[in-house]
């Protein structure tokens, strides 16, 4: 396969040998496009020894060749790592300023970018935005890994190992691939006209998602209710659409619809569970990310309760304060696994924000609560320690069941948490 080698101007460079050798190793043909920046690590002359082929720099070399085109729109898939941040930048603001910023944006094929960089260039708000940009448009974003940086820092920033990058460099070549099988639209190539990373590979699948926090109403002005924005499950809602996938969203959130997604406006858990069992049958993932209430007022007061509830207007003041008594939501998800019972679908994906304490840490935690609902995918989401609700990135483990393994995600934006979610669907699946 004719793979481009992208390389931005950071320490990490140096792994990128490595990754070039894997690529080559395993019989691609790999076009190393390094940045200006990228040459003061690793020179021309390594990258053109490693790749047994000739190394592009610059727009302005080899002019009749048309490099700054031809290079892209061959490409059966760009891999670019490390990205910068000034690289991220650049690619989602589609500048055009080198050769590699060229191809990308004549690539039609699956575009896969690994940052790398110190944690608060990687957590500053401007990055965390680019890759958010270009998750969106179908790049597969590859998070950094968490450890040692240059100097006597540590933190998220670390370019994953090259066996690691050359993992999801071959899964992306064989689900490119896969859309070019008889009855998907080939394009010249073999390939699907305009295939981006990811895109298609959850076509054919009805997915429902829970999102937002429920409201438990206790009078027509009041509800309980909880601190979740509905953020992530609208990620979700848009990224499944984005890959092609028939999504019903079950949300009480107020955000806007993504678009291509059906929304099932709910307020309380008793609606929510109502709309999701409903949908249940005919799903082949449900994913339950919405805060659903474990508990309700009693009774609902039809008329606004009075800060003086007294029995006439004129009576005299009552200053007590009214006890508000409580039940039992319904547990949606636990109410899924069991009408599930022995089957194998759909495949039921929960959530669970977790501090942990005293009796286990964020992981223990998550671990039980998997053990205990018993889905096939638990989202572990970090949460105290500063971290509030509403923001735009999280930090998430994956925790499947009957396996120890566990993948970290973040913190890094909504929307790469929702292809890492959906990545591990798609292996469940
Ligand atoms: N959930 C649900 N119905 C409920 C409560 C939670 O379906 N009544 C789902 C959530 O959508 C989420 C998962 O269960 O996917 C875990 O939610 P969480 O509130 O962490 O679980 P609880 O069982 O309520 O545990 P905890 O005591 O830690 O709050």
């Amino acid at each position: 396969m004719k793979v481009v080698l992208g390389v931005a101007g950071g320490i990490a460079a140096y792994k990128a040998c490595t990754l070039l050798r894997l690529l080559t190793e395993a019989g691609h043909d790999v076009t190393v496009v390094p940045t200006a920046a990228a040459l003061h690590f690793v020179g021309e002359a390594t990258w053109s020894a490693l790749s047994g082929k000739k190394v592009h720099t610059d727009v302005w070399s080899d002019i009749t060749e048309v490099p700054h085109v031809r290079i892209g729109q061959e490409a059966d898939l760009v891999v670019v790592a490390p990205a910068t941040a000034d690289l991220l930048a650049r690619a989602a603001t589609g500048q055009a300023d080198d050769l590699l910023t060229n191809v990308l944006l004549t690539a039609r094929c699956p575009v896969v970018m690994a940052p790398a960089m110190h944690t608060e260039m990687w957590e500053h708000a401007a990055t965390q935005a680019n890759v958010a940009t270009l998750t969106e448009r179908g790049v597969h974003v590859v998070p950094p890994a968490s450890g040692r940086l240059t100097g006597r820092d540590t933190g998220p920033g670390r370019l994953p190992e090259p066996e690691e990058l050359y993992a999801v460099v071959e899964r992306e070549l064989a689900r490119a691939g896969g859309a070019s099988r008889p009855g998907a639209p080939a394009g010249p190539a073999g390939r699907a006209p305009d295939a981006t990373s990811r895109r298609g590979d959850l076509s054919g699948r009805r997915v429902v998602i829970s999102a937002g926090g429920t409201r438990e109403p206790l009078d027509p002005v009041r509800f309980l209710g909880n601190r979740s924005s509905g953020k992530q499950g609208h990620a979700l809602a848009e990224a499944a659409a984005r890959r092609g996938a028939s999504v019903l969203l079950v949300s009480s959130s107020s955000l806007p619809a993504p678009a291509g997604v059906e929304v099932v406006p709910v307020e309380t858990a008793l609606e929510l569970e109502a709309a999701v069992t409903a949908a249940a049958a005919e799903a082949d993932v449900i994913v339950m990310a919405a805060a659903v209430a474990d508990f309700r007022p009693a009774a609902y007061a039809r008329h606004k309760i009075k800060k003086s509830h007294s029995a006439a207007l004129d009576g005299p003041e009552d200053e007590s304060a009214p006890v508000v008594e409580l039940v039992r939501n319904p547990d949606v998800l636990a109410g899924l696994v069991r009408a599930r019972g022995a089957a194998t679908s759909p495949v039921i994906v929960g959530f669970a924000a977790e501090t942990g304490d005293d009796t286990g840490s964020v992981l223990d935690h998550g671990r039980a609560k998997l053990a205990r609902k018993g889905c096939d995918l638990l989202v572990v989401n970090e949460v105290g320690n500063g971290v509030t609700f509403g923001q735009d990135s999280s930090t998430v483990h994956l925790l499947r069941r009957g396996s120890d393994a566990v993948t970290d995600v973040g913190p890094a934006p909504k929307s790469v948490v929702a292809d890492a979610v959906w990545d591990a669907v798609l292996d469940l699946l």
